[in-house]
Formats: structure tokens, C-alpha cells, sequence
């Protein structure tokens, strides 16, 4: 890296958005609550695409990482569609563990989710297909693409402030989808 691009780079600002306020006296027992509500106050303060996110894979050499589009999010999970022939669906058949990643700037909040991955039933990969914009759908083929979910293991939520008094929620739960979540300090 040459002097000047680390000089450029440290004149950049960073967590300047403004957080909606949060009452860590009143979280949610789930975070999927948490979420929703995290999710509602992205929109309605424009952020741009806040159902993009990254989505964190082991590969046979290392990990992999890449940007998706959130297409549920319910209790049975966190999901994502692709092709199943993809590096990405590659990956996940071998390994099917995923780390997803939010940042909603403007808001100064990102969201880290991770836990186990399982592929929905056919036909909810064939729903979200044809959910798709037409040039979309006659691109992919039926039997490739692939809806899947992580279960959640852990959950958390990080607000950042000025002040540098960032906050953070973490949730966790031992046993699985349907255990009971308790939150870590
Ligand atoms: C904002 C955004 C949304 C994207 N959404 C999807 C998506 O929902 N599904 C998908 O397969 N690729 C999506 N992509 C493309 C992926 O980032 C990636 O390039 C592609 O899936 C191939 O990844 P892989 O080679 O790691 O499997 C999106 C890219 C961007 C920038």
C-alpha cells in the first residue's frame, strides 16, 4: 500500500450514521424479534438494499465469502437461493455451516448470524425461483437453484457510537433450531 492510499484511508469517516435508539432493559428473548425490528427500522430509514448481506462459507482451501440477497426470515431460519452448482453450493454440501453479515451504515448497525445451513424443501427453492424476475428465471435451471436456511446458533447485534461506546447483544442457543436462546454479556 503506497503512503498515499493509507493517508486517504485514514481521512475516510466510519460510523457515521445515527442509531435509532435501543433499551437493552427490554430485549426480545428471541433475536429473530430483534431482527424484525432492527430490519423495519433499516427500511424505514432507506437504507439502501438492507436485505443484502454477506454470506460467509468454508471452502476445501480456507473460507469464502460473497454478497447475497435475505429471502425469508422466519423461525425456521435465516435464507438465501442460489445455484446449488455455485462455489457457493459447492461449499455448503460439503460443509453446511454459513456466517451471515449485515451492515446498514446509515444506522451505524450490523447484524452477524451464524449456525448450521439446510436446504429447503424443492418446492420452496421452485417458489423462490419463480418469484424471480422472468430474465432471472429463464437464466437459471429448476433442479439447480436452491433455497437454504441457516439455523441460527448465534445472533448478534452491534450498534456503534461516536462516543466510540459501541454496544453489542449476543445471543446463543446450545441445542440447535427450537433450543432456548440465552444472551451472552
Ligand atoms: C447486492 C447483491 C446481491 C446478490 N444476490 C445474490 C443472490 O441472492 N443469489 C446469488 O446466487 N447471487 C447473488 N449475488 C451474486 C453473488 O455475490 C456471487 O457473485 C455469486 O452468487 C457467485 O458466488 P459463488 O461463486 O461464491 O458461489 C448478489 C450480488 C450482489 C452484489
Amino acid at each position: 500500500m503506497t503512503d498515499e492510499t493509507r493517508a486517504l484511508l485514514r481521512t475516510l469517516p466510519s460510523l457515521a450514521g445515527e442509531p435509532p435508539a435501543l433499551d437493552l432493559s427490554a430485549l426480545p428473548e428471541d433475536p429473530l424479534d430483534l431482527f424484525l425490528a432492527w430490519l423495519g427500522e433499516a427500511v424505514h430509514a432507506g437504507v439502501p438494499e438492507p436485505h443484502a448481506m454477506t454470506l460467509s462459507t468454508v471452502s476445501d482451501d480456507g473460507v469464502d465469502a460473497r454478497v447475497l440477497l435475505l429471502k425469508d426470515v422466519d423461525e425456521r431460519g435465516w435464507a438465501f437461493a442460489s445455484e446449488r452448482s455455485s462455489a457457493k453450493g459447492v461449499q455448503l454440501a460439503a460443509r453446511p455451516a454459513a456466517a451471515l453479515t449485515f451492515w446498514w451504515q446509515p444506522l451505524a448497525r450490523s447484524v452477524r448470524v451464524r449456525g448450521p445451513v439446510v436446504e429447503a424443501p424443492p418446492e420452496e427453492s421452485l417458489a423462490d425461483l419463480r418469484a424471480r424476475p422472468l430474465e432471472a428465471q429463464q437464466r437459471a435451471s429448476p433442479e439447480d437453484w436452491t433455497l437454504w436456511r441457516v439455523e441460527a446458533s448465534h445472533v448478534e447485534f452491534w450498534q456503534g457510537s461516536r462516543d466510540r461506546r459501541h454496544v453489542r447483544v449476543r445471543y446463543e442457543r446450545a441445542a440447535g433450531a427450537g433450543g432456548h436462546w440465552t444472551l451472552a454479556t
